[in-house]
């Protein structure tokens, strides 16, 4: 008639009844908000699935648990979750319970976590061919064998870390042909048999951190060449087989921290094109060598924190012209070509410079060419204080770390110019105190950290503080914060504080001596306008040297509009004499 062919009219039908099923299911799982059949020691919720309709989800988490209740499982299942509190241990067995006597057919995740189990039997997960996650983490499980995972063909995620797992034989994960994500991480395993991963092709996440491999056998990458985020954190590495990234030339993400990597040759990830993340922070290296990265020209963030590294060599960081984020933290650098940072200089957001013996000065030159960085870390570098045009050249600063330091005055100055500061860590300093201009300052910070200082808490010193406390945003902030003194105050934090408890600030004694400190700030006035005088009477012979100095500051400015100008001048000495806008003489001894 109206040009509606039957199959449409099937096709509305068919349609409709759909929605009418979607409905009735919301409704029924609204209408039963637990569901009928639930063992005493878990909590059943029905949930309404778009995929698979009306099901139900299973946590039994209270522990002093024995054996797992299937009995009481809903046909319909859909994910269950079983854990235990350290204090009330479960140790259970996984035997065939989720197949017989029928199978849960629409089980897609089960978690069995932290409950002593020992081993898993054979055919454990026969027919339950919607599972797509099982994670067994924090149970015994001293071995795993092929039969354990028969059946599992939809199986994504595996997760058998923290277990005790020494003894995996070849062609373990065989049927798990569909499993992306596989993590051993902290088990026994000390090594990899031939043919161990067979079958995983679809492999992409591949944890093997803290185990004692001390090697890797190339060969057992063969079978995974598609991986893309591969960890052997605490491996006991001491090096590896390039072989190994000659096969998994994708691999996107390498963590390879806290091995025993002395050196890497130049060639060393040169098969790594893909390359966005690397990790090699914890190992011994001592120097990066130049050109490692040449051909990594897609790394983002790289991290050599914790190692023993004294330089970075010129050419370090050649090619890296997409790189983001460098933490270098935590070395022995004592100073730097400046020429290394050539390649990083547009892109560079994150840089850490913390715990390294680096003179300030050293820091600033490194900024100035560094316009677009957003997050700096300064900790545990025995700073007292910053000079307030650190950052004149960082102006989209985000992110400061001052943490680990001895900074005992805030640094008030240095952070009016950093506008768009949205996080500040200057815990573990020296601070006493803050005063009206520091807390408006704060205010404007979002997340501010100002814990472990040494603050007085004496009504001249900690009122205002506490009043911003009660009054602003500043409240959570403040009211952690722990006293250092008075000693019959140590350790009560600002929250506790009432102002009408704190002592009185001067003593007669301090008045006497602010008597004094009045007296000889007199006399040090009267000096200064002495000298001034006749420092004037000799200014004009020296007039025109003054203006020859303006001239050459100017042309200074306009250098840094160009920062690789300014790296042409390659030797680190000639740059250095030409910027040292700092007086740094804050360096602590
Ligand atoms: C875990 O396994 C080890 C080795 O098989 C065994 O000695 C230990 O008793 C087991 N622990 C528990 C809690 O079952
Ligand atoms: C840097 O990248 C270019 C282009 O891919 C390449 O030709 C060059 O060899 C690389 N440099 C190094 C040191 O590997």
């Amino acid at each position: 008639m109206f040009g509606i062919s039957q199959l449409q009219v099937l096709s509305l039908c068919f349609r409709f009844t759909k929605l009418i099923l979607i409905l009735w299911g919301i409704w029924t799982t609204i209408n039963n908000g637990a569901a009928a059949l639930c063992a005493s020691e878990c909590i059943c919720r029905n949930v309404f699935d778009i995929e698979i309709g009306s099901t139900v989800r299973v946590e039994c988490t209270r522990g002093d648990m024995r054996t797992i209740p299937v009995d009481y499982f809903d046909y319909n299942i859909d994910k269950v979750i079983i854990s235990a509190p350290a204090n009330r241990p479960n140790y259970l067995t996984i035997g065939p319970i989720f197949t017989q006597p029928i199978p849960f057919v629409n089980l897609r995740e089960l978690h069995i976590i932290n409950s002593n189990v020992p081993s898993i039997g054979q055919y454990s997960f026969w027919g339950l061919r919607n599972l797509r996650l099982i994670k067994l983490t924090d149970n015994n499980l001293t071995s795993i064998n092929t039969d354990n995972f028969r059946g599992l063909i939809n199986l994504v995620e595996l997760h058998l870390d923290y277990n005790n797992i020494e003894q995996m034989p070849s062609e373990t994960f065989r049927h798990l042909t569909a499993l992306k994500t596989l993590n051993l991480s902290h088990n026994q395993i000390s090594t990899l048999v031939p043919r161990l991963f067979r079958m995983l092709a679809k492999l992409t996440v591949l944890d093997l951190s803290d185990n004692p491999l001390a090697d890797l056998n190339p060969e057992v990458f063969k079978d995974i060449q598609h991986l893309r985020i591969f960890k052997c954190r605490q491996c006991l590495l001491r090096r590896i087989n390039t072989q190994i990234y000659h096969l998994v030339p994708n691999l996107d993400e390498l963590d390879l921290g806290e091995n025993l990597f002395k050196y890497l040759t130049s060639d060393e990830f040169i098969s790594l094109k893909k390359l966005k993340k690397l990790q090699l922070d914890g190992n011994q290296l001592s120097v990066i060598v130049d050109n490692i990265f040449g051909n990594n020209r897609e790394l983002r963030s790289l991290t050599v924190a914790h190692n023993r590294l004294a330089l970075l060599a010129p050419a370090a960081l050649t090619n890296l012209t997409t790189l983001f984020d460098l933490d270098i933290s935590h070395n022995k650098i004592d100073r730097f070509h400046l020429q290394t940072f050539g390649p990083v200089v547009y892109t560079l957001k994150s840089i850490n410079f913390s715990g390294n013996n680096l003179p300030l000065n050293e820091i600033a030159i490194v900024l100035q060419i560094l316009p677009e960085i957003q997050s700096v870390g300064l900790a545990n570098m025995s700073l007292q204080e910053l000079p307030p045009n650190f950052f004149t050249y960082n102006e989209h600063l985000i992110s400061l770390d001052l943490s680990w330091n001895m900074i005992s005055t805030f640094p008030y100055k240095l952070l009016t110019k950093t506008k768009y500061l949205q996080k500040l860590d200057l815990s573990r300093n020296r601070l006493k105190t803050l005063g009206e201009h520091d807390l408006q300052r704060l205010e404007a910070i979002a997340h501010v950290d100002l814990s472990k200082n040494h603050w007085l808490c004496n009504q001249c010193s900690a009122s205002t503080m506490i009043i911003f406390m009660e009054t602003t945003v500043l409240n959570s902030t403040i009211r952690r914060l722990k006293c250092h003194s008075p000693l019959k105050l140590y350790g009560v934090s600002f929250g506790e504080l009432r102002l009408e408890h704190l002592d009185q600030c001067g003593s007669p004694y301090e008045a006497q001596l602010s008597v004094i400190a009045g007296l000889m700030l007199l006399c040090v006035a009267v000096l200064a306008t002495v000298t001034t005088a006749l420092c004037c009477s000799r200014r004009r012979a020296a007039h025109y040297y003054t203006n020859e100095e303006k001239r050459r500051e100017k042309t200074r400015e306009h250098e840094h509009d160009h920062p690789e100008e300014l790296l042409g001048q390659t030797e680190l000495g000639s740059v250095a004499t030409i910027h040292a806008p700092y007086h740094l003489t804050t360096k602590g001894s």
